[in-house]
């Protein structure tokens, strides 16, 4: 373990994972980690290309046969123990997601929780992996099911959840039997880190959890692709990053799981709790500073209620407190990356050329991570940031005048992965939540992330789940015996 530059993350490894043991990167190479929140260097991290790949796709896949065969019950312990010992341990990492991602503390602590939950319900996932037998219709033979381990999985993880993405995906993984290669955002790589060394102080095996720090992703990836005994794919991340990462595992037909970028539609009906609509719209909208694919990114109102709406909303959103994610008065961080800040400023500025009405609307700071609330109104329903995931703190509100339109709207996208409804009438919220084209809902609720639900999304914004018990299904594969009847 060496010591990162700055001195302000010391104790956190900062080296490649191969096997159980820290290294450089073969070229020595190291990138730099900025606190978003002033742009400062905190740690400097091994930079790999693909010439590090041959050996630590080595070490996942040696580990493979072992930890495979490791019995359930033990596997399931080891998930448990990572889970106390994350829980213990919570403030650390709590506080190191906060320099290296940016988001208010409370936020971080609410991550780890989340986070950590991922582990306690694949511990207890681990021992109930179930098969199936049957009499074939024609009483000649028995069918068998096993469920095995698909096999050494690579995890690609986004800066905008670094634990929780994290654990999201080696957690089945690790109870279904695969080892892993994570490979964490170049943002974000510290937290990442520093669980994995967690997990190898709690007895995870060398060579059952690696990690590759990379700049430069996408050769890296490739060449981990390439190698044909990576037999799983799980990414999180953009929809066109998703995309060439699906035509990369095409060639060895690898398994994957692509959770992918959202659009989500929050739409408030007329007959609407509106207490309860703008509780969970400042919810949905500002988790995470707005960075999350599940983000409430279209308010589709009624328009009855949408002059107060919008009214209880924007006060709602004006009275953020921005500022650096440690200080405990903050209340809305900065977001990851200036680059990120840029691109949110310029879908609001074109919204507004285009005829949206800005109702809350600071003039951003230049050369500032920073991004204060924005709210705008009487969208245009063909606007440009209709189609654009808004990764930020800008709420962007449109107007109906009935049902269908509203439903027709919500569906007007390629994105796929959560609907927000909030209405008093058990019908609508039933309606709506048949009629909406995609794979989670909210009903009268602005978050519906929980470890043991089936988390993902339909159309474009991706393929497979996460969580719950369908997120082990993932990481295994259905093997099929027959024999004759009455044999064996
Ligand atoms: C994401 O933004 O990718 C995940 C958000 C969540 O799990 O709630």
């Amino acid at each position: 373990m060496r010591e990162p530059a700055g001195g302000r993350t010391t104790g956190i490894p900062t080296g490649l994972l191969i096997g159980g043991v820290w290294r450089d990167a073969r070229s020595g190479m190291t990138f730099t980690v900025a606190d978003p929140a002033t742009g400062d260097a905190v740690a400097e991290v091994a930079d790999a290309r693909p010439d590090d790949v041959p050996d630590l796709v080595e070490v996942t896949a040696t580990a493979f046969p072992s930890w495979s065969r490791t019995p359930p019950r033990l596997r399931a312990e080891l998930l448990r123990a990572a889970f106390d010992e994350l829980s213990a341990r919570s403030e650390e990492f709590a506080r190191l997601i906060t320099l290296e991602m940016g988001k208010p503390l409370a936020e971080s602590r609410a991550e780890v929780r989340y986070g950590a939950e991922f582990l306690r319900w694949y511990a207890e996932e681990a021992v109930r992996v179930h098969g199936m037998t049957r009499t074939a219709p024609d009483g000649a033979a028995m069918h068998l099911t096993l469920q095995q381990p698909v096999g050494p999985a690579l995890l690609v993880t986004p800066w905008n959840f670094p634990l929780a993405m994290a654990t999201r995906k080696i957690a089945p993984a690790l109870a279904a039997g695969c080892t892993v290669l994570l490979k964490p955002a170049e943002e974000t790589p510290l937290t990442a880190l520093l669980f994995a060394e967690l997990l190898h102080g709690i007895g995870v095996p060398p060579g059952v959890v690696n990690v590759v720090t990379t700049s430069r992703p996408g050769p890296v990836v490739e060449r981990i692709l390439a190698d044909r005994r990576i037999r799983k794919l799980s990414f999180t991340g953009s929809t066109e990053v998703g995309r060439t990462l699906l035509a990369t595992a095409a060639a060895g037909v690898v398994r994957t799981s692509m959770e992918l970028g959202g659009n989500a539609p929050f739409i408030v009906y007329a007959d609407a709790d509106l207490d309860a609509a703008v509780e969970g719209a400042t919810t949905a909208k500002l988790r995470n500073g707005g960075q999350s694919c599940v983000a409430a990114n279209r308010f589709i109102v009624e328009r009855p209620v949408a002059a107060e709406f919008v009214a209880r909303l924007t006060e709602r959103l004006r009275a953020q407190v921005t500022g650096p994610g440690s200080d405990p008065a903050t209340t809305l961080g900065p977001l990851v990356n200036r680059a990120q800040r840029d691109r949110a400023v310029r879908l609001v500025h074109t919204a507004i050329a285009e005829g949206a009405e800005p109702v809350l609307m600071d003039e951003p700071e230049p050369d500032s991570g920073f991004l204060r609330p924005v709210v705008l109104n009487h969208v245009p329903h063909d606007a440009h940031i209709a189609h654009a995931e808004l990764f930020a703190p800008v709420a962007p509100i449109y107007l109906v005048d009935t049902e269908q339109e509203a439903l027709r709207l919500a569906n007007a996208t390629e994105a796929g992965l959560v609907a927000f409804v909030y209405s008093t009438g058990a019908d609508t919220l039933l309606r709506a939540a048949t009629a909406l084209e995609c794979g989670m809902v909210g009903l009268n609720r602005g978050l519906v992330s929980d470890a043991a639900a089936p988390f993902g999304g339909t159309k474009q914004s991706g393929l497979g789940r996460e969580g719950g018990e369908v997120g082990l299904q993932e990481y295994l594969e259905t093997k099929y015996v027959s024999f004759p009847a009455g044999s064996l």
